[in-house]
């Protein structure tokens, strides 16, 4: 027997010891009564530790997201809050990090305790300057290949092969093979990158370059 099929199999053999959990989820979605079943289950299955609790929370997202590719890897700790999630082939969901309604790509890496968003305005500043309750979702992607540091939030989509530094900020969508860092996050250049382009816009252009 292939280690896949193995794999298959203890997969399907958890998914039949989840099947109370699982056919709660199933109900809570096609009645469209919320995701508070599902978010508890997340929870739980997120405390299981090591590899065995890998295998659970992969049986458990497998038959609940909108996505699970095989060989995606969710770690201790890390919880996918909405069923709308997709995870791709290859990905790996550092310990502790929170994914919303987010389209993971393959070979996505997201390192421990970064937060992917539902998008910007999850919930709208009303009149009255409040947050509205009702979060409104909206799909955030991460491209195939991108690596997200430690600490990151993501509000915004993010190419493929790009990096978002440790700790930065994206508000923006970030495209294809860039790294950014910082609050807001911005696209790092190189040095010799910036002495190009000042040399190409003149002394003007480099004067608001750099403001
Ligand atoms: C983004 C990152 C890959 C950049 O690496 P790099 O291209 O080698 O960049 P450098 O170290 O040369 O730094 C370039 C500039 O960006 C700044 N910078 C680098 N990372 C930054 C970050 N996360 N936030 C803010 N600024 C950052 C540096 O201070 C430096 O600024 P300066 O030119 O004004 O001195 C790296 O800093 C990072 O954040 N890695 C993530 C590590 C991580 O999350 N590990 C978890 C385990 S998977």
């Amino acid at each position: 027997m292939t280690s896949r099929s193995a794999t298959r199999i203890l997969l399907a053999a958890l998914q039949i010891i989840l099947s109370p959990m699982l056919l709660g989820c199933w109900i809570e979605s096609r009645l469209g009564a919320g995701e508070r079943w599902f978010g508890a289950c997340a929870e739980l299955v997120s405390l299981l530790p090591g590899w065995p609790g890998s295998m659970v929370r992969k049986a458990f997202y497998r038959a609940t997201l909108r996505g699970f590719a095989s060989r995606a890897y969710i770690s201790f700790g890390a919880l996918i809050v909405h069923r709308t999630a997709a995870i791709g082939r290859n990905a790996y969901i550092g310990p502790y990090s929170i994914i919303g309604a987010a389209s993971i790509g393959d070979d996505v890496k997201i390192a421990s305790r970064a937060s992917i968003l539902s998008g910007r305005r999850q919930h709208e500043v009303g009149g009255d300057g409040r947050a509205d309750a009702a979060p409104r979702l909206s799909e955030v992607s991460i491209g195939e290949g991108s690596w997200i540091g430690e600490g990151a939030i993501v509000m915004a989509n993010v190419g493929c092969n790009s990096i978002v530094g440790a700790g930065s900020v994206v508000v923006r969508d970030v495209p294809d093979g860039v790294t950014v860092v910082g609050n807001p996050a911005r696209e790092r250049r190189d040095p010799e990158e910036l002495r190009s382009h000042s040399a190409a816009v003149g002394q003007e252009g480099a004067r608001a370059w750099r403001r």
